[in-house]
């Protein structure tokens, strides 16, 4: 039983009323249609009315069926609500959007006071499963957080006496043979505070916030990375110009996307080689979408698509982990490092790689 939707006793007020009560609804991140007992729509709450493209005013008196992959299924489901046979009836099926890719959805269809109204929710099903990934993805990052800032001050400290040690050690000695041990304390000594000081930059400062425009990033981006691979790589852009600006970290946003495409670029050095290696960064806004369990109305999403080989599948659940890398010369804290600048935006970056194709995916709010 819904409780939210008792009806009016005035027939006249009824649909005034109910809108009022209806309202609520609009708070949710779930999906959710009123209709009558033939299917008509008589509400949708703001999250579905952006997913299907439509205002609630045009989809009224519309037959919600005509949204799904399985039309009779779901006026089977309603008739049986409505006419007592069952108080709630679930099932999975998929949501058809006008311009856009069907969306699989766990539908539930409830009973509410009015017999002459029934509530479907719908839950998306991918959006499930993104949640997970993301709360792991979140809590994996602050457990990196910790361990990295930890270690990396354990190793600070002694390091500079090590360092001040072999100096100190050399200036005794008199055979320039054995000055070459005492160089390799030093340069190995300060590789590991270059390393440590990469561990600890993203947690050194707060960030400094102003306008940003994210295909300026992208495009500084781009230009660093062409002068970098001039020849044999193409670097295709896909922007959507209505994204409005926001407040942002300018420099740490242009780190983060660096990395993502020198990354991208590294794997693509075969592809280089034979000349059909192509990077694709896409902008697009996307409405209503919830990051970190909280819900945004606007976010941008940024994707740095490869056609390269893929990140290896074992290594797929741990490449945003500090010190993780499939490369010879790699320090593995590439992705690490632009996973903490995002984050600082409240976003996340997620991956998807098959052999061929290769998506990170850059989420930040705006609104
Ligand atoms: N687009 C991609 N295609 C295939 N593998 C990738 C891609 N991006 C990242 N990887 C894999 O993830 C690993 C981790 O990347 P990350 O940027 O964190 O470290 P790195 O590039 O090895 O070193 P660095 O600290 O210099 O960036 C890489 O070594 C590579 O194996
Ligand atoms: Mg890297």
């Amino acid at each position: 039983m819904v409780p939210l939707l008792s009806s009016s006793s005035r027939p006249a007020h009824a649909e005034a009323d109910a809108e009022c009560h209806w309202a609520a609804l609009d708070m949710l991140a779930t999906l959710v249609a009123v209709v009558r007992s033939d299917a008509r729509l008589l509400f949708v709450n703001a999250a579905l009315e952006g997913v299907l493209g439509h205002s609630r005013q045009t989809l009224r008196g519309q037959s919600l069926a005509t949204f799904f992959a399985e039309p009779y299924t779901l006026v089977q489901a309603i008739h049986n609500a409505s006419t007592n046979q069952f108080a709630t009836q679930r099932y999975e099926t998929q949501l058809l959007r006008p311009g856009a890719d069907p969306l699989p959805v766990h539908v539930v269809v409830a009973q509410s006071e009015n017999a002459e109204q029934v509530v479907i929710e719908l839950l998306q099903l991918e959006t499930q499963s993104r949640h997970d990934r993301e709360d792991r993805l979140v809590s994996q990052s602050l457990a990196n957080k910790e361990l990295v800032r930890n270690l990396a001050h354990e190793i600070k400290n002694p390091l500079g006496g090590l360092r001040g040690a072999a100096q100190l050690l050399e200036m005794e000695l008199d055979d320039a043979a054995l000055r070459e041990y005492t160089q390799v304390i030093i340069h190995e000594a300060d590789r590991l505070q270059a390393l440590v000081d990469r561990l600890l930059a993203p947690h050194r400062s707060a960030p400094e916030l102003a306008e940003v425009n994210i295909h300026e990033v992208c495009e500084r981006v781009r230009s660093l990375v062409l002068v970098e691979f001039p020849l044999g790589l193409k670097i295709e852009r896909d922007y959507d110009i209505s994204i409005p600006e926001f407040r942002g970290d300018r420099e740490r946003l242009i780190q983060s996307v660096l990395n993502l495409v020198q990354n991208a670029a590294h794997a693509l050095e075969q592809r280089i080689m034979a000349g059909d290696a192509v990077i694709r960064l896409r902008t697009r806004v996307l409405r209503q979408i919830t990051l970190g369990k909280r819900r945004y109305k606007l976010a941008l999403e940024l994707l740095v698509i490869d056609n390269g080989p893929g990140v290896p599948a074992a290594m797929q659940d741990q490449v945003f982990y500090p010190l993780v890398t499939g490369k010879a010369g790699g320090t593995g804290l590439g992705l690490t490092l632009a996973q903490s600048y995002v984050q600082q935006h409240q976003g996340l970056i997620e991956c998807e790689s098959v052999p061929g194709r290769t998506v990170f995916r850059v989420l930040i709010p705006l609104e």
